[in-house]
C-alpha cells in the first residue's frame, strides 16, 4: 500500500515537472517571440545602422571626436548614453602636460578656434581611467595618442592597449604644438615611421588622423595606409587665428590655433572625397558635423563613420541620438537596408 502511494507520488511529481518544463519552454518561446516581434523596429534599426569599422563593432556610425569631453570614465559613460557608437579620448602623451595658458579657446561666428597645447595627465595616469572606463562602456573606446618621436607614439599606444583600448588613433595633425601633430603628419617619411612603429607595437586597429593643412591629403593618407594604417580619420582642425580689435593682439595665448565647427565642413568633406578615391581602408569623416544631413553627406563622400566634436561641446551628447535617428529615417525613406550601402555613393553618380 505504502509502495503504491510512493509510486503515485513519483508519477505526479514527474507530470508536474514536465508541465513546468513545457510552461517554461512556452514562456521562453513567448519571450523570444516578443523580443523578435515587439521591438522589431529597434532590431532592424540596429542592423541598418551597425557597422564594422576596421574590426570594431559599432552600433551606429557616430563617434565622439578627440579632445571633446573625453577625459574621465564618467564623461565617457555620459557620451555613450547620449548614443555615440564609439568614443575617442583626448590625445594622451608619454608625460603629463599642462598645455597653454588661457585663453585657449575662442568662439567665432562659424565655429571655435582652439590652441589647448595638448594638456593631458600622461599615459601612466590615464591608463587607470581607460581600464575603469572599459568596465562601464558598451561601445568601443579608442585612445588618441601623440608623441615627439616614432618610438614615443609606439610606447604610448602600447600602454593604452594594455590598459584596454579597443584601438588607437594617432594624432599626427594637431596644428598648434611644435615637433608633434601636424609637424609629423606633414612629412610622409616621418609619418610612415610613426605608423610602422605603432603597428609593430600593438595588435589592435590603428587609425591615423590627418591634417587638412597639407598640399595633398589623399597622398598623405596613402602614405599612412602603405605603412599599415587600418583606417584614416579626416580631418583635424584647420590652422587659424583671431585678433582682438580693442587690444590689437591675437586672442589666443598661442596666437595660432585650429578652427573647428560648421566653417570647416566643406573642407573636411572634400578631404574625405579625395581620400576615398585613393585608399581602400575605412575613412572616418570629421569636421563641422551638426546634424544628420551633414553626417549623411560624409557617408556619401566615402566615410564609413563620422566623428563629432564642436557640436557635442556646444549642444551636448544627445546630439548623437538625434543624428543617428536622422540617418536611420533617411536610409528608410531611400530604401537602403544598411548604412554601408551609402558609403561612397556620391562617387558613382
Ligand atoms: C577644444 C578642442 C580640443 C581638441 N583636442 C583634440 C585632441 O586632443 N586631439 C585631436 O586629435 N583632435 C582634437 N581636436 C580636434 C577634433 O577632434 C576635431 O578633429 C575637430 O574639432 C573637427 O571636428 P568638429 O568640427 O566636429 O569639432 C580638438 C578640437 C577642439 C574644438
Amino acid at each position: 500500500m505504502e509502495q503504491k502511494k510512493q509510486k503515485q507520488k513519483l508519477k505526479r511529481k514527474r507530470r508536474n515537472k514536465i508541465s513546468h518544463n513545457t510552461a517554461y519552454k512556452t514562456k521562453l518561446y513567448l519571450t523570444k517571440t516578443t523580443i523578435l516581434k515587439t521591438p522589431a523596429v529597434k532590431i532592424l534599426k540596429e542592423n541598418r545602422l551597425g557597422i564594422n569599422l576596421a574590426g570594431l563593432k559599432l552600433p551606429n556610425p557616430t563617434m565622439l571626436a578627440s579632445g571633446i569631453l573625453g577625459y574621465t570614465k564618467e564623461t565617457f559613460k555620459n557620451i555613450a548614453d547620449g548614443g555615440a557608437g564609439a568614443i575617442v579620448t583626448k590625445s594622451v602623451g608619454l608625460k603629463p602636460r599642462s598645455g597653454y595658458a588661457n585663453p585657449t579657446v575662442t568662439q567665432t561666428s562659424c565655429g571655435l578656434i582652439n590652441a589647448m597645447g595638448l594638456p593631458n595627465p600622461g599615459i601612466e595616469e590615464f591608463a587607470k581611467e581607460i581600464s575603469e572606463a572599459k568596465r562601464v562602456l558598451n561601445v568601443p573606446l579608442i585612445v588618441s595618442v601623440y608623441g615627439f618621436a616614432a618610438e614615443e607614439y609606439a610606447t604610448v599606444a602600447k600602454k593604452a592597449v594594455t590598459a584596454g583600448a579597443d584601438a588607437v588613433e594617432l594624432n599626427v595633425s594637431c596644428p598648434h604644438v611644435k615637433e608633434t601633430g601636424s609637424e609629423i603628419g606633414q612629412k610622409p617619411e616621418i609619418l610612415k615611421e610613426v605608423v610602422k612603429n605603432v603597428k609593430s607595437a600593438v595588435q589592435k586597429p590603428v587609425f591615423v588622423k590627418l591634417s587638412p593643412n597639407v598640399t595633398s591629403i589623399a597622398e598623405t593618407a596613402e602614405a599612412a595606409v602603405n605603412a599599415g594604417a587600418d583606417a584614416i580619420t579626416a580631418i583635424n582642425t584647420v590652422k587659424a587665428m583671431a585678433i582682438d580689435t580693442e587690444t590689437a593682439k591675437p586672442i589666443l595665448s598661442n596666437k595660432m590655433g585650429g578652427l573647428s565647427g560648421p566653417a570647416i565642413k566643406p573642407i573636411a568633406l572634400r578631404c574625405v572625397y579625395e581620400i576615398y578615391e585613393k585608399v581602400k581602408v575605412p575613412i572616418i569623416g570629421c569636421g563641422g558635423i551638426t546634424n544628420w544631413r551633414d553626417a549623411a553627406e560624409f557617408l556619401l563622400a566615402g566615410a564609413s563613420a563620422v566623428q563629432i566634436g564642436t557640436a557635442i561641446a556646444t549642444k551636448g551628447p544627445n546630439m548623437f541620438k538625434a543624428i543617428t535617428r536622422g540617418i536611420d529615417a533617411y536610409l528608410k525613406r531611400k530604401g537602403f537596408r544598411s548604412v554601408n550601402e551609402i558609403v561612397g555613393l556620391s562617387h558613382k553618380s
